[in-house]
């Protein structure tokens, strides 16, 4: 098995920025990589933020933290960033065809035992694969949001993945203290992705019929089944924007008019109200 020493994250988003602080608390050294420099200041403030929390409450001392700040490093330069990795972890948008230039891009930079992983739960490793000359090298692993907290990753073997390369995805994902699930067969969203939709479709269908309103239907899951918070809640918290591109993803790969983002999706969408990163969803947040 590969021995992991350097970890790359492309992508300073929610996703990467905390796959790279949960890395890097681990004891790994990290790169966070992201083309826009504005992106990685935000990340960096957000991560000091939760960080700061946790040694408040006096769940991570203060050189604990120091440490893993010391071992991530903010750049641009993807070149850099790749240059002695041994495991990159893209987590940029999801689009398909940006990833696979991505992919063959890192595939040029980096060293030749690397792992490059996606964090992306729509889009399978075997779409990326043949845009690099490692196809045995690829595969999915899929954090949850927000990943600080919780304790699931996705390992997914593509028909191309070799055993190795998941072996050491699943060892990696106990070494950063996370829990792997490893999927032997691809399907798009995976396990529970495709669960958390069943429900958000469903509560979307009661709130466009009218048969409740938002705070309602989050009751209901809260308050009935014990979800720690509602569908919209939780809409609002992984990005109105990620779920309208993930249908987006759907509908274009299979055809089927039920996978388009629905009508309230698409307006919160266009509106610019992505949920917590841009203030409104469909509640609305202090910033
Ligand atoms: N980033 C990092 N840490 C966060 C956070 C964030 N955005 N929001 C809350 N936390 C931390 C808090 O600091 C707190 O930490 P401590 O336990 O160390 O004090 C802990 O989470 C609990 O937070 P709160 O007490 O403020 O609030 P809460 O009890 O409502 O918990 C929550 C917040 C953890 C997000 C909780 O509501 C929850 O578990 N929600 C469900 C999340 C979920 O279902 N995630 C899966 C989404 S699907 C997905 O991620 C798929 C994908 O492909 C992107």
């Amino acid at each position: 098995m590969t021995e992991i020493k350097q970890i790359t994250v492309v992508g300073s988003g929610v996703m990467g920025s905390q796959i790279a602080m949960v890395s890097a608390l681990a004891g790994f050294d990290v790169y966070l990589q992201d083309i826009n420099e504005e992106s990685l200041k935000v990340a960096e403030d957000s991560l000091h933020g939760h960080i700061n929390k946790r040694i408040s409450k006096g769940k991570i001392s203060l050189l604990e933290a120091e440490k893993a700040f010391a071992r991530l490093k903010f750049v641009t330069s993807l070149e850099k960033a790749v240059a002695e990795t041994d495991f990159v972890i893209e987590a940029i948008v999801e689009k398909l065809d940006v990833k696979r230039q991505l992919f063959a891009e890192i595939d040029r930079l980096a060293p030749s035992h690397a792992i490059i992983a996606t964090n992306s739960s729509t889009i399978v490793s075997s779409k990326l694969a043949d845009a690099t000359n490692r196809p045995e090298k690829i595969c999915n692993l899929h954090f949850f949001n927000p990943v600080l907290v919780m304790e699931l990753v996705e390992v997914v073997k593509g028909p191309q993945t070799s055993d190795e390369t998941a072996d050491t995805a699943v060892e990696l994902v106990k070494q950063i203290n996370k829990t792997p699930i490893l999927l032997k067969k691809e399907i798009s969203g995976f396990v529970a992705n495709r669960i958390l939709g069943a429900l958000i479709d469903e509560a979307i269908y009661l709130l466009e019929n009218d048969i409740a309103t938002v705070e309602e239907i989050d009751l209901a899951c809260t308050k009935a089944l014990n979800h720690p918070i509602g569908p919209f809640a939780l809409l609002d918290l992984t990005g109105i924007d990620v779920n309208y591109y993930i249908r987006q993803v759907l509908y274009e790969e299979t055809g089927d008019e039920n996978q388009k983002p629905q009508k309230v999706i698409t307006e919160k969408y266009l509106n610019g109200e992505y949920g917590r990163k841009t203030g409104k969803g469909f509640y609305s947040y202090n910033s």
